[in-house]
């Protein structure tokens, strides 16, 4: 008989990841009593930390979201980081996964026991430590009595050559049904809500399409900087950290046709089908900007280059803007402006749709320009979505205004939303693979990107500077001008 024993075994333990998201998510489910009763997590990284400094670090970003009772909240957090345990090591030396193999043991004996392995390291470390677990025998147990899974972050690669390279060797210690790639933006409640705005409200499909969307921009900005992860960051750049993943995701979730059915195969083969059908970026098409001092030298607002870990002499991007096409019926010609960026002027994720200018005049001099419709779909910083119309504003003359027609989430829903790990992590035990990564949608995402990252690459165009918290470089503007797109 299948084991619920589980073990949850996360590489980069001491990182921002683990700490802010993982670790976080999984207490979550543990006070919703969501994770099976016998389960306990190993951190492992190279920081040496005792189980009790693990714990006490661990212990700083967990809340009681689900659990308000102080009390009750008490009791949780000590019997979930009593469950808790930690072992430093190298992530490619086989003898310090030996090492966690006999903690594995001391905890649980010779039972059987599932096994989730977490990569919250760099990629850079992926194939190191994957292939180091694998020597080691912790990958190997008996399908019938428990499952090994194993969960890996994005980036996967830096390119398509290496993320088919990365995909062939890991191949070799995990197959790919044991094989879970994550992108935490599909765990999102609003993201995981587009397929039904779309396709369970009639209204929407008739008007989805290049006859009367003009065009659609993604948007992901944060107001920080890299917060502490040169290690990781300065390797991989926004580009690969934000755009090749989340943004294309997101415009892959928007623009794809109705799947026959609602399954994880259908969907996906119809993400992998608008991904393939996206022409190719241009070099010319994509801007590239990285963080100055904020003009007047604010403290604790440094340029890139003066963040700690990073050289001095770093061409990493920090902001990606980018214009794609689509080659298909529903979208010729409609351009979808993605942008990505740290260290800008605010703090934002969304999807706008931008429906073209009224073709009816009757307004005339009263309403001289009034602004197009627009369909928003706000993920961060608070969930909602909006619809920007004009309206007659009160009053005995005739005046307009463009007002909002607006869902926000935590106005209109009760009860706690689920952060995104926490849906995906349950997903992962479960053995429910419908909101992960298929490697044919991993190399459709990658080919769309491939020719500009090379050729960026190949001809040294350096990032263009902008201040800490603008709104980006200049060629942002410039960019837009030259599709017709608006400020
Ligand atoms: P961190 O920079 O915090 O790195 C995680 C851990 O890896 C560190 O604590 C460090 O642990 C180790 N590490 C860092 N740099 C190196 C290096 N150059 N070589 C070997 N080990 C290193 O990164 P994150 O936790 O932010 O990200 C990890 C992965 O998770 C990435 O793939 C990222 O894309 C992904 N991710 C991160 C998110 C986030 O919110 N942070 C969200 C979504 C995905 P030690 O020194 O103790 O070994
Ligand atoms: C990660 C990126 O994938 O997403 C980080 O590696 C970024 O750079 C993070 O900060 C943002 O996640 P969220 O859920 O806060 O938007």
């Amino acid at each position: 008989m299948a084991t619920e024993r589980l073990a949850i075994i996360i590489l980069g333990a001491s990182g921002d990841l683990a700490q802010k998201k993982l670790l976080p998510a999984l207490f979550s489910l543990f006070a919703q009593k969501l994770l099976p009763a016998d389960f306990r997590i190993f951190g492992f990284a190279r920081t040496p930390l005792t189980d009790a400094e693990f714990r006490a670090r661990t212990a700083e970003n967990l809340t009681c979201r689900y659990t308000p009772d102080a009390h009750e909240c008490a009791a949780f957090l000590e019997q979930f980081l009593a469950r808790c345990h930690y072992c430093s090591g190298e992530y490619g030396a086989t003898d310090a996964y030996l090492d966690l193999a006999a903690a594995l043991q001391a905890e649980l004996g010779q039972l059987t026991f599932n096994r989730l392995f977490y990569l919250a390291i760099p990629p850079s470390v992926f194939l190191p430590a994957a292939r180091a677990l694998g020597n080691s025998g912790l990958t190997t147990c008996d399908n019938r009595h428990g499952w090994t899974r194993i969960v890996i972050e994005k980036p996967f690669g830096r390119d398509r050559a290496t993320s088919d390279e990365l995909a062939t060797a890991l191949g070799q210690v995990f197959s790919d049904d044991q094989t879970y790639r994550i992108d935490h933006y599909l765990g999102k409640e609003i993201i995981q809500n587009l397929l039904v705005l779309r396709f369970a409200n009639h209204i929407f499909e008739p008007l989805w399409n290049r006859h009367f969307i003009r065009d659609v921009r993604i948007t992901w900005k944060e107001d920080i900087g890299i917060a502490g992860r040169a290690g990781y960051f300065d390797d991989f750049g926004i580009i690969r950290d934000v755009m090749q993943n989340h943004l294309l995701q997101m415009l892959a979730l928007t623009a794809m046709e109705p799947p026959l059915h609602l399954d994880a195969g259908h969907i996906r083969d119809e993400k992998v089908r608008v991904l393939k059908g996206i022409r190719p970026l241009a070099l010319e098409d994509l801007v590239t900007g990285q963080y100055a001092a904020a003009e007047h030298g604010i403290g604790g607002r440094p340029a890139y280059r003066a963040e700690h870990g990073v050289p001095a002499d770093s061409r990493t991007e920090t902001y990606g803007a980018a214009v794609l096409k689509i080659e298909n019926d529903r979208w010729r010609g409609v351009p979808f402006f993605v942008e990505c960026g740290k260290a800008l002027d605010t703090k934002l994720a969304e999807i706008r749709l931008r429906f073209h200018d009224n073709a009816v005049k009757i307004f005339g001099a009263k309403a001289p320009h009034l602004p197009p419709n627009e369909l928003v779909i706000r993920v961060q910083p608070d969930e909602a979505i909006f619809l920007r119309i004009n309206t007659k504003v009160p009053g005995l003359e005739t005046k307009f205004a463009p007002t909002e027609l607006n869902l926000r989430y935590r106005a209109a829903f009760t009860g706690v939303i689920p952060e995104a790990y926490e849906s995906l992590l349950l997903d992962v035990v479960k053995g429910d693979k419908s909101l992960f990564i298929r490697a044919d949608e991993l190399a459709a995402s990658w080919d769309v990107l491939d020719g500009a990252l090379h050729e960026l690459a190949a001809t040294q165009r350096a990032p263009e500077p902008y201040a800490y918290g603008s709104a980006g470089p200049q060629g942002r503007a410039k960019l837009l001008a030259r599709h017709g797109l608006a400020l």
